[in-house]
């Protein structure tokens, strides 16, 4: 443990089951810890970093507007925020932004939004979320997300309503006129990698407009790119009423947003909501340069390639792989789900040199930045394959 280690298992909240590794650079797709060892990122700060490690578009942004205005109040006009909702609007066909610090912040201004206009409505139904859901850590959030993160925190707020993802005949069953809103991943993250499918969403968007239910998605995860387009409904051939993105957004900074129509956006009114560091000029302005840094570089194209290419030669070295039960997910955002636990092999790939995660526990979750190139991923896979083959020698 070095002296970081130390400090921190001294002074910080144990909440974090932390690796054993204290990064202190970044650059591109690499970053190197305290004691110089360097390691190839194929987590990204949970798909935030979409253009790597201090990109100089983002470090160009920050020296810029931080001399210029870093912070002021809601209460004042700034130029980069009006820039990026304008942007942002221009890019994805809404016509409204609402900016915030996170992810969570991003998805509680979403729900608020759907009661307020459920209430206009006289809808007394509730918010409904999947299974396996991952929406953030408040409390409205994790009483729409998986079984897990509700635990321990009693009571939970009424007016949610949790279904099974992707089971056609139970939205069917639940879904009806009273239903304010359904908040769906069009891959669940954390839940383990695992793709919407393509006919659940089109039946969700059915009976949501049958029902006058506001469909949202949550890109938190799947936003700017991820999924191999610029958001992860775009796979499915429809559009959601609201969505909401942070991650990588800000490409590491933290900014997050919802966008949605003209009207619906007319649900809130003055003092409705509202925050003191949204959408502050400094964050919106890195944001701008990030996001037209994804569009410019064409990185959503590289991104859709080079998933194909990743989970191809996943496919393709997993046949000699027993402990490999099944690769999923789109475009750089790929699961491989093991059939065993997967925390000692991402100690293994840290030992070579990688980062990657685990989630839902059997499940090693690769979101590498978008300007993963090919000899990156030829790399990961080769050391992939000797870990688990490794593994398999043994068991
Ligand atoms: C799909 C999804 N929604 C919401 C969140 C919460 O975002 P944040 O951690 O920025 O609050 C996350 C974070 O992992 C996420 O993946």
């Amino acid at each position: 443990m070095d002296s970081t280690q130390e400090l921190e298992k001294s002074y910080h909240f144990d909440l974090y089951r932390r690796l054993p590794v204290t990064l202190v650079k970044g650059k591109g797709i690499y970053v190197w810890d305290a004691q110089g060892d360097k390691y190839i990122d194929f987590l990204s700060g949970i798909a935030v970093n979409a253009l790597g490690h201090s990109h100089p578009a983002v470090v160009r942004a920050i020296r810029k507007q931080s001399q210029k205005l870093i912070h002021t109040s809601n209460i004042y006009y700034t130029v980069p925020q009006a820039r990026l909702a304008k942007l942002l609007c221009g890019l994805s066909g809404y016509e409204r932004a609402f900016f915030c610090n996170s992810g969570l912040e991003a998805n509680e201004a979403a729900i608020k939004l759907a009661r307020k206009i459920g209430n206009q409505k006289g809808k007394k139904g509730p918010i409904v979320s999947f299974s396996g859901a991952f929406h953030g850590r408040s409390i409205a959030s994790i009483t729409m997300g998986s079984e897990k993160l509700r635990k321990g925190f009693d009571p939970l707020p009424d007016g949610f309503l949790q279904l099974p993802y992707n089971d056609i005949q139970s939205i069917e069953k639940n879904l009806n006129k009273d239903t304010t809103a359904v908040f769906v991943e069009a891959v669940q993250g954390e839940g383990g990698v695992i793709p919407a499918d393509k006919e659940f969403i089109v039946t969700l968007r059915q009976l949501c407009d049958t029902h006058d239910i506001l469909l949202i998605f949550d890109e938190i995860q799947t936003g700017f790119g991820r999924t191999g387009h610029l958001f992860g409904y775009m796979n499915f051939g429809i559009k959601p009423d609201i969505i909401t993105v942070a991650k990588a957004l800000g490409g590491g900074f933290p900014i997050g947003a919802v966008l949605t129509s003209n009207e619906i956006s007319q649900g809130f009114t003055y003092g409705d909501h509202g925050t003191t560091f949204g959408g502050n000029p400094l964050a919106c302005s890195v944001a701008e340069s990030v996001v037209s840094t994804i569009i410019n570089k064409e990185l959503i194209e590289n991104a859709r390639q080079q998933g194909l290419y990743l989970k191809s030669k996943l496919e393709r070295v997993s046949k000699k792989l027993p402990l490999v039960k099944e690769i999923r997910g789109m475009g750089l955002m790929v699961g491989v789900e093991l059939k065993i636990p997967c925390r000692p092999i991402i100690l293994k790939m840290l030992e070579r040199g990688f980062l990657v995660n685990c989630t839902a526990e059997n499940v090693i979750r690769l979101l590498p930045p978008l300007i993963v190139r090919k000899r990156d991923i030829d790399s990961l896979v080769k050391n992939f394959y000797r870990v688990l083959s490794s593994e398999k020698t043994k068991s």
